[in-house]
């Protein structure tokens, strides 16, 4: 696992939009996962600031929240159209999200592992850290070989996400996520992480047991793993990390 430490919350999304649209200028058919939430917002406005092409990518996105439609505001459908989708070249029949409304989420999953393999499986998952230490929606003590399911949102997560929703009870209580599994099949994984408020987790992700109490621990199984923290971020770490740039404080 690689572990790069960088000054602010800027850096964090200039460098990780940098590694992203690297990879897609040397693999512009590539499939990538790709996560939601506060986090990735900075990266989303720099990677498409740098004009990549999506002409031929492929995108899943790791989760949506069961019961909203594409067109609600707090969908991650929503978010990735004003984030992404509407700015980039990405074909609308190359953009996958889980259908929150489907009668059906357990088939909806199924449709959704098949879409997967049948794009030759993810090639770049981008994954966000949950303050559980969740990664998509997989919560703590979620199995590591779990697949694309439905799965009940913990008190945690709905409090982390009310912000998105005018308040916790808004916020649904069930999701649809891409299992531990799933993500463990892409063939590299970066991870982005910022702020204080995630210090404790960031900890307990790269130097605390590796247990599905914290579900990101199941990353240090994977032999192509990317982690890219600012400096708030990694504050608790005792060993890790490679200061790449500015300076130490
Ligand atoms: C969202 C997702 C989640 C978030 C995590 C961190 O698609 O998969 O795992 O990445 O909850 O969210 P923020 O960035 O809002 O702190």
């Amino acid at each position: 696992m690689q572990v790069i430490v960088v000054d602010d919350y800027e850096a964090l999304s200039a460098l990780a939009a940098g590694l992203v649209a690297g990879f897609l200028w040397a693999r512009p058919d590539a499939t990538l996962a790709l996560p939601t939430g506060a986090t990735p917002e900075g990266f989303y406005r720099a990677l498409v600031a740098t004009g990549v092409s999506f002409a031929r990518v492929r995108t899943f996105n790791l989760d949506e929240y069961r019961g909203l439609s594409r067109e609600h505001p707090g969908s991650f459908y929503h978010y990735m159209k004003t984030r992404l989708f509407d700015h980039v070249d990405l074909p609308p029949e190359h953009r996958f999200v889980l259908d929150g409304t489907a009668a059906d989420p357990d088939a909806e999953c199924r449709r959704y592992e098949e879409a997967i393999r049948q794009a030759g499986g993810i090639d770049l998952a981008i994954l966000g850290l949950g303050l559980n230490g969740h990664i998509g929606f997989n919560e703590p003590g979620t199995p590591w070989d779990s697949r694309t399911r439905l799965v009940t949102l913990t008190e945690s997560t709905r409090r982390a996400n009310a912000r998105f929703f005018g308040g916790p009870d808004r916020v649904p209580r069930e999701a649809l996520t891409m299992g531990i599994g799933t993500i463990l099949e892409a063939r590299r994984i970066l991870v982005l992480v910022s702020g204080a408020g995630k210090a404790a987790i960031v900890r307990r992700f790269l130097e605390g047991p590796a247990t599905p109490e914290v579900p990101a621990t199941a990353l240090r199984n994977h032999p192509h793993v990317t982690v890219i923290l600012d400096r708030a971020a990694a504050g608790h770490l005792t060993g890790h990390g490679t200061v790449v740039s500015g300076h130490k404080k």
